[in-house]
């Protein structure tokens, strides 16, 4: 499923499944992320695993008939990762739970736009999925308006759902129906 684009800057974009040799790219991209914004669950300390628990990681979502975790590499480096993660117990394997990032230098270049869109298109090509499902801080506007773009919309809010330094921070569930 490799998908080739240029962005706003002219730059050269893969987007493609990631596989268990990114495990330390991903790795350092998720810390950076993490530190990046603390809009992620992740923080600068990343996922603390190891690169062999990584790989496993990588490997599980590879072989998962349904769930996906994609990268889009620009120029060669990792600048956004976007996964769909689907539950394998019957009464819920109809939903896909979906997240994204994009590193900060490669903001506003359509980057989320194309990840996210490319997921809901794989999304719809799945006959066991009816919906996607997103969770989003309730401040975080900038991936609310992408959202909003995409159709997605939200239907309920969890108070305090995270705690960062003492505050707490509401999250609303977004959907899509495919
Ligand atoms: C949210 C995020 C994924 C958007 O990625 P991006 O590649 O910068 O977004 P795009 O360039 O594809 O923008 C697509 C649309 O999103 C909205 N958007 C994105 N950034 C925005 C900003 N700074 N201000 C207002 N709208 C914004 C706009 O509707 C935009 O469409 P437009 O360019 O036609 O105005 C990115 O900012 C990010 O990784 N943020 C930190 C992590 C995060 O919040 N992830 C989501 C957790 S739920």
């Amino acid at each position: 499923m490799n998908v080739e684009f240029k962005t706003k800057m002219g730059h050269h974009a893969l987007i493609r499944r990631l596989v268990a040799e990114d495990a330390s790219n991903v790795l350092e991209y998720l810390k950076t992320v993490g530190g990046e914004t603390n809009y992620l669950l992740l923080d600068e300390r990343g996922l603390e695993v190891s690169v062999d628990e990584e790989k496993a990681i990588l490997d599980r979502f590879y072989h998962h008939p349904i769930s996906l975790l994609i990268g889009c590499f620009i120029d060669g480096e990792l600048a956004s990762v976007a996964n769909l993660s689907v539950s394998d117990r019957w009464k819920i394997r109809h939903i896909g739970k979906i997240g994204v990032s994009v590193k900060k230098k490669f903001w506003r270049q359509r980057i989320g736009f194309k990840m996210m869109e490319i997921m809901i298109e794989y999304a719809k090509s799945k006959q066991q999925l009816d919906i996607i499902q997103l969770e989003v801080r309730t401040d975080n506007y900038n991936a609310i308006n992408l959202y909003e773009t995409l159709g997605f919309f939200p239907v309920g809010t969890i108070p305090k759902a995270t705690k960062i330094d003492g505050h707490f921070y509401d999250h609303h569930i977004m959907v899509l129906y495919l």
